[in-house]
């Protein structure tokens, strides 16, 4: 872990937040690399459950969330963590995190702490008006169903999928960006016809494990874990926690859990007359109903759902201790390098010209790369720093798949040669071949 944070500071992925004034527990920032891998893995997921699908759509909801969403969702009352004091060095730890040095100490009966956040809403701040900053991106997609539902004529099963920011007050973040208090989720709610949810979930289960193993995870490094008793969320029938070997021990990636039909039931006026399987609170707020409507008798479904649940900061984390390795060469030196799947890379290609000052060569370096970039396969530097040696090892550690060397032979004999990162073989090729060979590498 320690080798990770290091080069995430020192190729610009990851850096903590407010370093300067000397860092806010729980929180990072993505520098110019990390940007690139968090957005390439979003689009990946992004791509798989929407696009690739023809029955799911997208949302984009707001963060600040009315507190009768959160008093009906469940997480005003149990959105909680057992919190100790120990009473030698007056610190707090969750009650299954105590470090070994307080363990012989005197400390306090466990009680329940809300890791939700509250904000003022308005110009008056005496308390009357807070929203809370959403602890899961899941809610507002359930408060956004009918919406959905109305607006594209949806039939079930179908799904919403959602990508933003939550936030928990997390009593101890730790193991750098694997548990903060600001971070991203990638959430779907697929809803369904009840009694069809234990197969969606087995599906679900199975498709998510896949995807993970698509993005470059080891299938050996991967476990699922059937939660249960107190473990299991006050939502779920039943949870499937995809696991994975993280650089700290084995923890949950993503979860895949059957919420029933808890959240739409909890949101809908006039429970009664619904049919709701799960319990659920006595709704006085709500304006509406979230069911669908059987055709064959017209009465009102609450559908079951089925929710993927994955962290994007706990995936690039994931992505990172895959990718990287340290090789020993021929010549006895070592190389580190990030070997990203191509759709993942930040930085898609290096076009270097081989002599820095040289205008012509440097010219025709950034004549290449605008070919590239408006190819639209994402992000090509030119890398104008003059050693080539230099130039491969830094693009070897931040993951590039290729380095392109624009040299002499290029202005003579049109050539160019391309370089693989994780074979480190040469070739020379066309200069006009290469937008092909880009496009046929990345797309393959
Ligand atoms: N909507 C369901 C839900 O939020 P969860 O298991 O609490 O379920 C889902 O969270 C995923 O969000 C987790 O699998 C994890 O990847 C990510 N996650 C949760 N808490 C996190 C934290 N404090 N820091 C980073 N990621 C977190």
């Amino acid at each position: 872990m320690e080798e990770l944070v290091a080069l995430c500071k020192r190729r610009g992925f990851i850096f903590q937040s407010n370093e300067i004034y000397g860092g806010l527990q729980g929180l990072y920032d993505y520098g110019p690399l990390g940007i690139e891998l968090k957005n390439n893995l979003k689009q990946s997921w992004w791509t798989s459950m929407v696009y690739d699908r023809d029955d799911v759509e997208g949302l984009d909801a707001s963060i600040l969330t009315h507190p009768d969403v959160l008093k009906h969702s469940g997480h005003e009352d149990t959105f909680t963590d057992p919190l100790v004091d120990c009473k030698s060095c007056g610190l707090r730890f969750r009650e299954d995190q105590i470090p070994d040095q307080c363990k012989g100490e005197e400390l306090t009966e466990p009680r329940d702490f809300n890791l939700m956040f509250k904000t003022n809403v308005g110009p008056v701040d005496d308390g009357s008006s807070y929203a809370y900053l959403r602890p899961e991106t899941a809610q507002q997609i359930f408060t956004n169903f009918k919406n959905v539902v109305d607006s594209t004529s949806r039939t079930l099963p179908f799904g919403i999928a959602q990508i933003g920011k939550a936030f928990r007050n997390e009593i101890t973040p730790r193991n750098f960006i694997f548990r903060v208090r600001e971070f991203e989720q990638m959430e779907l709610e697929f809803f369904v016809t009840p009694g069809t949810d234990d197969e969606w979930h087995k599906k679900w289960v199975d498709s998510r494990t896949k995807w993970w193993i698509d993005q470059g995870i080891d299938s050996s490094k991967i476990k699922l874990l059937n939660v249960t008793g107190d473990d299991l969320a006050h939502y779920s029938k039943s949870t499937i926690d995809l696991m994975y070997e993280f650089p700290h021990g084995l923890e949950e990636l993503e979860g895949i859990a059957n919420r029933t039909d808890f959240d739409l039931g909890s949101h809908s006026k006039n429970q009664d007359q619904l049919n709701i399987k799960a319990t659920t609170i006595a709704n006085n707020s709500s304006n509406a109903k979230l069911a669908v409507q059987d055709i064959s008798d017209n009465s009102l479904i609450v559908p079951y759902v089925i929710e993927p649940s994955a962290g994007v900061d706990r995936g690039v984390l994931a992505i990172l201790n895959e990718a990287y390795k340290v090789e020993k060469l021929d010549d006895g030196k070592e190389r580190v390098v990030l070997s990203f799947k191509p759709h993942l890379a930040p930085i898609k290609a290096a076009v270097i010209p081989l002599k820095k000052n040289n205008e012509a060569l440097v010219e025709k370096a950034i004549e290449l790369k605008n070919i590239l970039q408006k190819l639209r396969l994402g992000r090509v530097v030119v890398e104008n720093t003059g050693n080539i040696g230099k130039n491969y090892r830094k693009h070897d550690e931040v993951g590039t798949p290729m380095c392109i060397t624009v040299d002499f032979d290029s202005l003579e004999k049109q050539l160019v040669t391309i370089r693989n990162r994780d074979t480190m073989e040469q070739e020379s090729i066309d200069i006009k071949l290469v937008p092909d060979y880009f496009r046929n590498y990345f797309l393959s």
